[in-house]
Formats: C-alpha cells, sequence, structure tokens
C-alpha cells in the first residue's frame, strides 16, 4: 500500500468522484453474468413451475420445466447452474437411497439440461439433507449425525451426479474427510474433469431459512446442524477448513453465507488466492426483498451493491439467487 498523498488541498480525493466516466475509470471492481452460480430447484411432478412462498420471484421446477431455466442461464451468459432437489416426506427416508439413484430428480435434470446445453455449466449439491427423513446432512443413529457412514454415502451420490453430466460436484454438508473421498471416488470412477467446490466454511446460520421451505425440510428437521456447521464466532477455523479442503482436493472453496461473513471471504482470498465463492443464501435474499416489497429498500439498487460487496471481499463467483435479474441489469434491459 502506498503511503496517502500530499495532505488537502494537493490531494482532493472528491476529483476522482466528479462524474460517471471518472468513476469508471477509477473503479476497482466489477460484476459480470459469468461470476453468478443459479441455484435452481428441481421436483417431481410434470408441467410444474410453483414459487416458493418465503422466496418470492423463486421457483421450483419439474424436470420437464427445467431445461427452460436452464436456456435462461444460457442466454444470460450466466456462470453456472446449481440445482437441488425438493423432496416431499414421503420421498425422504432414514437410509437416504434417493440421494445417490442415477434416476433422482436431480440427475435427470442434469441429463435434459445437457442434452440440449452441453457446455453450459451445471453444479449440484452433495449432503442427505434433502433425502433424510430427519432433515440432517448426514446419517442420524441414536440421535448422533454419523461422520464416515455418511462420507461413503456422499461418494456415491457425488459419483452418479457425475455420471449424469454434474461439472461442478458442491459437498455443503460438513462431514469430515468428504473432500478427499469424493476425490478418490471420482478418480476411480473416470471423472478426474470434475471438479469440487466445497462448502468450506459453512456456518450454522438463521439465514438458511427459507431455503429449507424450498427444498420440504422445514417439517422434517429435528434439532439443529450445529455439531458439524460452524460456530458463527469463529473465524481461524474457517482458514483450517479452506486449507483441509484445498489439501484434500478441492478445485474452489465456498464461504456460507455471504454478506454477514465477507470478513471471512477476504481472509480466506488473502490467505490461499483459491477460487473464492460466497453463496448469498435464502435469507439474505428474501430480506432484501421483503424490505423492497414493503417499499423501504430500492431492489435493484440494494440487489447490485450487495453483489458488489463480494467481489470487493475478494471473491471470484456468487452463488445467488438474483442471478437473472442481476444478469439483466448488467445486460441493460
Ligand atoms: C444443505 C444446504 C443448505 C443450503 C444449501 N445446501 C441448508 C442447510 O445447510 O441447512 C442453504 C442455502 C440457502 O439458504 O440458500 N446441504
Amino acid at each position: 500500500m502506498q503511503p496517502i498523498n500530499a495532505p488537502f488541498p494537493a490531494t482532493r480525493l472528491r476529483r476522482t468522484r466528479q462524474n460517471a466516466g471518472i468513476r469508471g475509470l477509477v473503479r476497482e471492481n466489477a460484476l459480470s453474468a459469468g461470476d453468478f452460480i443459479w441455484p435452481v430447484f428441481v421436483r417431481a411432478g410434470e408441467d410444474i413451475v410453483e414459487e416458493i412462498p418465503s422466496m418470492p420471484g423463486v421457483y421450483r421446477r419439474s424436470v420437464d420445466r427445467i431445461v427452460e431455466a436452464a436456456q435462461e442461464a444460457w442466454d444470460l451468459g450466466l456462470g453456472a447452474l446449481c440445482l437441488f432437489p425438493y423432496t416431499g416426506l414421503e420421498e425422504r427416508t432414514e437410509e437416504c437411497a434417493g440421494a445417490w439413484d442415477p434416476d433422482n430428480h436431480v440427475n435427470r435434470a442434469i441429463r435434459a439440461i445437457k442434452a440440449v446445453l452441453p457446455d453450459l455449466v451445471v453444479m449440484t449439491d452433495v449432503a442427505l439433507d434433502t433425502y433424510n427423513i430427519n432433515g440432517h446432512d448426514g446419517f442420524v443413529v441414536d440421535g448422533e449425525i454419523v461422520n464416515d457412514r455418511t462420507v461413503e454415502a456422499l461418494v456415491k451420490m457425488a459419483v452418479e451426479q457425475a455420471r449424469a453430466g454434474a461439472d461442478i460436484i458442491g459437498p455443503s454438508d460438513m462431514m469430515d474427510g468428504r473432500v478427499g473421498a469424493i476425490r478418490k471416488g471420482l478418480e476411480e470412477a473416470g471423472f478426474d474433469k470434475v471438479m469440487i467446490l466445497s462448502y468450506a466454511a459453512k456456518y450454522a446460520s438463521a439465514f438458511y431459512g427459507p431455503f429449507r421451505d424450498a427444498v420440504g425440510a422445514s417439517g422434517a428437521l429435528t434439532g439443529d446442524k450445529k455439531t458439524y456447521q460452524m460456530d458463527y464466532a469463529n473465524s481461524d477455523e474457517a482458514l483450517r477448513l479452506v486449507a483441509r479442503d484445498l489439501a484434500e482436493g478441492a478445485d474452489m472453496v465456498m464461504v456460507k453465507p455471504g454478506m454477514p461473513y465477507l470478513d471471512i471471504c477476504r481472509r480466506v482470498k488473502d490467505a490461499f488466492g483459491a477460487p473464492t465463492f460466497a453463496y448469498q443464501v435464502s435469507g439474505e435474499y428474501s430480506m432484501l426483498k421483503a424490505a423492497a416489497a414493503a417499499g423501504m429498500l430500492d431492489e435493484e439498487r440494494v440487489m447490485m451493491e450487495s453483489l458488489m460487496a463480494f467481489k470487493r471481499a475478494g471473491c471470484d463467483g456468487i452463488l445467488t439467487y438474483f442471478a437473472p435479474a442481476a444478469a439483466r441489469v448488467l445486460a441493460g434491459d
């Protein structure tokens, strides 16, 4: 960092803010559609596009209506699409076998998308919560979330997603050792080009509330996720998790939630220089939407400001439900 320039009046820092052209010239960060990963929800049934009540403007789509969303992502130049399944209570079990079913909603959706848009980058979520009758990201045995047996299941789940055509595997479960095990599983199954974007620093957060409605987990979840997701009082621990996941074979890492954790994004980027992502999660989206709907905030402006904040904090990309709306703003329509 340069020492500060000469004192006033030789230095007038307002000079470089005087008009839009000059501000553009000295602007340090930029957003583009390719920075955004758009989370999209896929469900059973046919010809369904239903709005999620706690997430206005976000929809669950049946597999036959998912390609429209993929086409929209492609036309807007989004960086990637990330698929999450919605599973009703009747589709959930203790064994979570749906998670590695080659014909589950997500795997069918990947194949449908890749048949039409082979070059659209498709990411998946790896965790058991969307298939588990308990709503937890791992198997529950005697009230405990067991680690190693869960990791074996996550490997099977990830390999089936890769087989269906996923480009990026996103383990969001926070079990220990899963990145290394998934990397090994992918290599052995011949998917050496499939990438892992690990949810490395994922906090136990109340900001996930609307998402759990979106995937049908709200009614299912027993207790909380504090024995595997991080304590929001911690910061050094995030660096240990990122170091661990990179060493185990993660290609990219994520901090989650986003806006309240920009300090973590900056530390991670500075410490490792690895491709770093943040997830602007459901609660962050819904609170901005709610404030805008109530006339308290200007939706478009807070959306763009919140997304730029991630770039300023060192993120290379952002998972955000605003992805298509923000891409439209950037495209000028
Ligand atoms: C679960 C998962 C969660 C989210 C993404 N993957 C919820 C959780 O950990 O309980 C949250 C995303 C959001 O809130 O937008 N594996």
